[in-house]
């Protein structure tokens, strides 16, 4: 099966040569091609250039042609963090909010994750599965091709390989390129209060190995956070979850300066994740390091959380990436665009800096960067056409809109 795509306004991210992420203030180059076309054989992307260079069609067998004058083609959006495997929801919690509890308020009288978990626990596997395909077909119409997946509101044995296991017929049911994470420590059960250590010991000693032995995880994440994990406890969580082979993430800095990012990077975590109260401290610590700091534009806009330092972290030198960490209680959003628009409305990132850091960048905060995010020859055929805009910088201006028009995944139209 080959498909082109002819006559492209204006082929967006594109690379000679795969590169792993982009760095500093390289962020602000996006190269793209205008007048373009762009060729894909079977799942992955062929070849693309200018239309005046084009030499034209020898072979029309199994050949499909789109015409995309007017229309801009990007590599689809790469999501490295989010919580999608969810039941019920939790407005009441929002609107509990909007009264003045905070989000600590309501997790301290049991709301918050442990009245997921509640949920959770009364779903079944099946249900669960339906709920999620649900999220992931909406992302996919609003652009994005892959995405990182946590359990986490499980928090027993039970309830953590179910979550799991839903991932993993996800990854078999849908056409987006699916990563799994295993976020037993996202918070303290309500049968262990007072027992955190023996809910660590579950952890560890419990759902490690039976996670490992149905290989159902490839990462494994920790919420860093007073009143959840401490840095020595999240150490070795994450230590404990490498010997199993999960690499490590963490939940770092979200409600407070806590220890979070300097423990991910001491234990080589592939991207620590939320960064609101990152200072100085941890920008060293991450210029030294090769994890991806990794911000989430959704949950700090939904519950009103300071801004993470962005400029700061990218004039400083260091990467970033952006995430929708779509879940019910604090981003019950996975849309990129919308997340790209907070990154260049609130925290002055310019549209380069906010498509490179939820392309390349997110990519690879979950090991894809060498098959996602760009367009490059041998790469995924994972893009989408845009409906007709002047260039991509309508994307975040236009906010709240949805401008993908067509979105192809392992070189397949899955969105007409
Ligand atoms: O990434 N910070 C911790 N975990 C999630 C929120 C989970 C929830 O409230 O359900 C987050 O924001
Ligand atoms: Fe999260």
């Amino acid at each position: 099966m080959k498909l082109l795509i002819k006559n492209i306004k204006s082929l967006v991210q594109t690379e000679t040569q795969a590169q792993k992420k982009v760095v500093g203030s390289a962020m602000k180059q996006l190269s793209c091609i205008g007048d373009a076309w762009l060729a894909i054989e079977d799942d992955k992307i062929a070849g693309f250039g200018k239309m005046e260079d084009w030499e034209g069609i020898s072979d029309w067998t199994n050949l499909e042609v789109i015409d995309a004058s007017d229309k801009l083609v990007m590599p689809s959006w790469c999501d490295s963090h989010t919580h999608l495997v969810y039941a019920g929801s939790r407005e009441q919690e929002f609107i509990a909010r909007i009264k003045g509890k905070s989000y600590e308020e309501i997790a301290a009288a049991g709301g918050g994750i442990l009245n997921s978990a509640k949920l959770l626990e009364e779903t079944s596997e099946d249900e669960l599965v339906a709920g999620a395909l649900i999220r992931l077909n909406e992302i996919m119409h609003q652009g994005t091709g892959a995405v990182e997946i946590k359990s986490g509101y499980g928090l027993s044995l039970e309830a953590e390989l179910k979550m799991l296991r839903v991932i993993k017929r996800l990854k078999t049911l849908s056409p987006l390129t699916i990563k799994s994470t295993f976020l037993g420590a996202h918070a303290i059960p309500a049968a262990y209060r007072g027992r955190k250590e023996a809910y660590i010991d579950l952890l560890i000693n419990e759902m490690m190995p039976r996670i490992a032995e149905e290989n159902l995880a490839e990462y494994c994440d920790v919420f860093c956070e007073n009143n959840y994990f401490t840095p020595e406890e999240t150490i070795r969580i994450l230590q404990a979850g490498k010997k199993h082979g999960m690499t490590p993430k963490v939940h770092a800095e979200q409600l407070s300066n806590y220890g979070g990012v300097l423990a991910g990077v001491k234990c080589g975590a592939i991207s620590v994740d939320h960064l609101e109260y990152v200072g100085d401290t941890e920008i060293k610590a991450l210029l030294d390091s090769s994890t991806m700091p990794t911000i989430l534009p959704g949950a700090a806009f939904f519950l009103s959380l300071p801004p993470p330092p962005a400029r700061k972290m990218m004039d400083a030198g260091l990467a970033l990436a952006v995430a929708s960490d779509f879940n019910p209680g604090s981003s019950p959003s996975g849309n990129m665009n919308l997340m790209i628009a907070i990154c260049c409305i609130q925290y002055k990132m310019t549209p380069e800096e906010a498509i490179n850091a939820a392309t390349i960048n997110s990519a690879y905060a979950m090991d894809l960067s060498e098959t996602h995010g760009s367009i490059c020859v041998g790469k995924q055929a994972n893009v989408f056409i845009t409906k007709e805009i002047p260039g991509y910088g309508f994307i975040p201006y236009s906010f709240g809109s949805n401008f993908v028009e067509r979105v192809i995944l392992n070189g397949k139209v899955v969105k007409d």
